[in-house]
C-alpha cells in the first residue's frame, strides 16, 4: 500500500471511529486513541524476536508467560501471515522483512500427514506472502501440502479425516473447522493446474454440508464417520460445552468456510448455507450486545461466562467476504461493529504488556481449561484480514 493508500485508510477508519458510540453505549476509544494502542502492539509483533524453533501462540497474562509451539501445532502459520498482513496494512517494508523471515518456521509441515491442519500451517503463511509477490518456493509449499492433506481424504466418507487421536473413540472423525482447510486446495488447484485439489475440497464441502449442521443451521464440532460403509457415527463435540451445544468458533469456521468455498465454485448451496448459520450467529439471544460471543452459545454460565473474541474476528471475516457476494448490509454492519468493539482498551492487548499479540479476550478449548480469556495467535490474523477486506470493499 503506498503512503497516500495508507493515509486514506486511517481517515475512513477516523471517520468511522469518531461518529461511533456502540448501540448498548459502550464507550469506544477516539480513533487515535486506539489506533496508538494498534500500532503499539504492531511494533512489538515486528520485534518479536525470530525462532526457528517455536512460535508465540498465546499469553498467560496473569504470569506473564507466552506460550510458544513448534512448527507442528495447528497455529504455526498465523504468526507469519500477521507479518504479512501488516505489511499489506501498513506498506511498512520492515513487516515484509519479518514475514519471510517467519515464514519457512511452517514449511516442513507441508509434508506432515498427521492431521488436516496442514491447511491452517502451510496456506496462512505461505498463502499470505504469496499475496505481496510471486514465490515459487511458496507456491511448491502450497501444492505439496495439498497433496498431503488430499492423502487424509476418504472415497467412502468424502470427506478428510481431522484428527488421528481419540481412536477408542472415533472412527473417523471430521470437525467443522477442516472447512478452512479447502482454501489450501482450491489455490493449490489453481497454481498448478490440477483438478483433484479442487474436486477433493467439493467433495468435502459436500459431505460437511449434508451431515454437519442441525435444524436451526448451528452446527455440530465432529461428525464421526463408519468408514466401511461411509455413514454418520456419531454427531459429537470435543471444544464444545456439550454434543448439543453450540461452540461460538466451529459457527465462525462454518460460515468463512462456505463462503470461501464459493469463491471458488460459485455453488449456491455453499452460500445458503453461509448465510443461514451467519444469521443464527447474529441473531441468537446469547450474543452479546457487542457482537463478541461467549464461547459457546449454550453455556448455562452465561452471562458469566468467557466470551471468545476469535470467533468474533474470524466472523467479521467471514461476513465482508459474504458481503461482498449478497451486498446484504445486514453482513457490512454487522462486520463493522465487531471491529469497532475491537477498537477499545477493553479488547486491544493493555500498552504495557510486552508480547506479541493485539487482542485480548479469546477462548482456545474451554472444556481443557486452556487458553481462557487469552490474546491468542488467530484471533489477531482474522482481525487483521478484517481490516485487510474492510479496505478492499
Ligand atoms: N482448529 C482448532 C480450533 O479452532 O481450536
Amino acid at each position: 500500500m503506498n503512503k497516500v493508500n495508507h493515509i486514506l485508510f486511517i481517515l475512513g477508519f477516523a471517520l468511522l471511529f469518531s461518529a461511533c458510540k456502540s448501540k448498548n453505549n459502550v464507550q469506544t476509544n477516539s480513533a487515535s486513541d486506539s489506533n496508538n494502542l494498534l500500532e503499539t502492539r504492531y511494533r512489538m509483533m515486528m520485534e518479536y524476536p525470530v525462532d526457528s524453533m517455536s512460535m508465540p501462540r498465546s499469553m498467560t497474562i496473569k504470569s506473564n508467560l507466552i506460550k510458544k509451539v513448534p512448527s507442528r501445532d495447528w497455529t504455526s502459520g498465523f504468526f507469519a501471515g500477521n507479518l504479512w498482513q501488516l505489511y499489506r496494512l501498513t506498506g511498512n517494508s520492515d513487516y515484509k522483512k519479518q514475514a519471510e523471515k517467519w515464514t519457512p518456521f511452517s514449511k516442513k509441515e507441508s509434508v506432515n500427514r498427521g492431521s488436516h491442519d496442514v491447511g491452517f500451517k502451510v496456506f496462512c503463511a505461505f498463502g499470505e506472502g504469496l499475496k505481496v509477490e510471486k514465490n515459487s518456493d511458496y507456491e511448491q509449499t502450497i501444492i505439496k501440502g495439498a497433496e498431503t492433506l488430499c492423502t487424509r481424504f476418504d472415497e467412502k466418507v468424502g470427506a478428510i479425516r481431522s484428527w488421528d487421536f481419540n481412536k477408542e473413540i472415533w472412527d473417523y472423525p471430521v470437525i467443522i473447522d477442516n472447512m478452512m482447510n479447502l482454501e489450501l486446495l482450491f489455490e493449490a488447484s489453481k497454481l498448478s493446474g490440477n483438478k483433484k485439489y479442487h474436486d477433493i475440497a467439493v467433495q468435502h464441502a459436500n459431505t460437511t454440508l449434508k451431515n454437519q449442521f442441525r435444524k436451526d443451521n448451528s452446527c455440530y464440532h465432529v461428525i464421526d464417520y463408519n468408514p466401511a460403509t461411509g455413514a454418520v457415527r456419531k454427531k459429537t463435540t470435543l471444544q464444545g460445552y456439550n454434543d448439543d451445544s453450540v461452540w461460538a468458533r466451529g459457527q465462525a469456521w462454518a460460515v468463512y468456510g462456505f463462503t470461501m468455498s464459493y469463491r471458488y465454485t460459485k455453488d449456491k448451496a455453499y452460500i445458503d448455507q453461509a448465510e443461514a448459520t451467519a444469521a443464527f450467529f447474529m441473531t441468537n439471544k446469547n450474543l452479546p450486545e457487542d457482537g463478541i460471543p461467549y464461547w459457546d452459545f449454550k453455556d448455562p454460565a452465561i452471562p458469566d461466562s468467557a466470551r471468545d473474541v476469535s470467533a468474533a474476528t474470524i466472523m467479521a471475516s467471514a461476513l465482508y467476504e459474504l458481503y461482498g457476494y449478497t451486498k446484504n448490509e445486514r453482513y457490512l454492519a454487522f462486520a463493522d461493529k465487531i471491529i469497532r468493539t475491537l477498537h477499545s482498551e477493553k479488547y486491544i492487548l493493555n500498552k504495557e504488556i510486552n508480547a506479541p499479540f493485539i487482542l485480548d479476550h479469546s477462548t482456545g478449548n474451554w472444556p481443557k481449561h486452556d487458553e481462557i480469556d487469552e490474546p491468542i495467535v488467530y484471533a489477531d490474523y482474522y482481525f487483521l484480514e478484517a481490516l485487510l477486506r474492510k479496505k478492499d470493499l
